[in-house]
């Protein structure tokens, strides 16, 4: 895995050509994530963070909603769009204070971030308790081009390691994997940076005593149940 430059990621994200491609997912996707979203954030009065908002096509899901995202044009666009936005690489701690939030979001977003962990730690220190968490993203994204049976060999290699983390009591580290992006072309996750296990997610928030909402509460059963199909939901809320 070579370092990136964060002046290459910065550009990528910049790009009208890549922020129109997301907001052509995002619009596509609108209605199947509002029925889940609204759903979760009944009853939710405060702060509702969006983490890597882009153009803001869900800036409308909340009176209380602000936007993260590193790209200053997507912010820019947001705040067009009349909803709260501020320009933040979401790996820093965030501009707000400890137990501030009700609800932290984010869509296609958490395979974009080098490393996802310091941005978990922020959710869980800005989520007041009761909070919800709500994430949907290219879980498990392997790289572009790993042939189908090397797929099928991680899928199990993943089920196993869910199995011994879930019984040895690991999973509150979390451990992901690194994957090289193509930052030369756009769409497809070219950008794609970490492999994230949702199952693991689950068991990190589990672990600082969150609930999970959409995953059954069975260690083992979970092991297979949390499924290795990409965009899954994960939903967990702060106990
Ligand atoms: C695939 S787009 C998804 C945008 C939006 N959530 C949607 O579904 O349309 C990924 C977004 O993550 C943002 N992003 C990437 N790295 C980030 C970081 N470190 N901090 C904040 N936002 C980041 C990008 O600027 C981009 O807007």
């Amino acid at each position: 895995m070579t370092d990136i430059d964060p002046a290459v990621i910065r550009h990528y994200y910049e790009q009208t050509e890549y922020i129109t491609d997301a907001e052509h997912h995002a619009v596509e996707e609108k209605p199947a994530r509002l029925a889940v979203l609204r759903n979760f954030l009944r009853g939710h009065e405060r702060l509702v963070l969006e983490i890597g908002c882009g153009s803001g096509v869900m800036g409308d899901i909340h009176p209380q909603y602000l936007g993260l995202d590193v790209s200053e044009e997507a912010v820019n666009l947001t705040r067009q769009r009349g909803y709260n936005a501020t320009r933040w690489d979401c790996t820093q701690p965030f501009p707000l204070e400890s137990e501030s939030v009700d609800a932290v979001f984010s869509f296609n977003t958490i395979e974009h971030i080098l490393d996802p962990v310091p941005l978990f730690t922020e959710i869980d220190r800005v989520l007041a308790p009761g909070g919800v968490v709500l994430i949907k993203a290219s879980w498990n994204i392997a790289r572009n081009g790993t042939p189908v049976w090397r797929r099928a060999i991680n899928r199990i290699r993943r089920v196993m390691r869910r199995i011994c983390r879930s019984m040895s009591g690991r999973t509150r580290t979390l451990v992901f994997n690194r994957i090289e992006p193509d930052y030369s072309k756009i769409g497809k996750d070219f950008d794609a940076v970490a492999s994230v296990d949702h199952f693991l997610v689950f068991e990190w928030f589990r672990w600082r005593g969150y609930r999970l909402l959409n995953a059954t509460q069975n260690p083992i059963l979970r092991c297979f149940r949390v499924t290795d199909s990409l965009h899954d939901w994960l939903a967990v809320q702060k106990g």
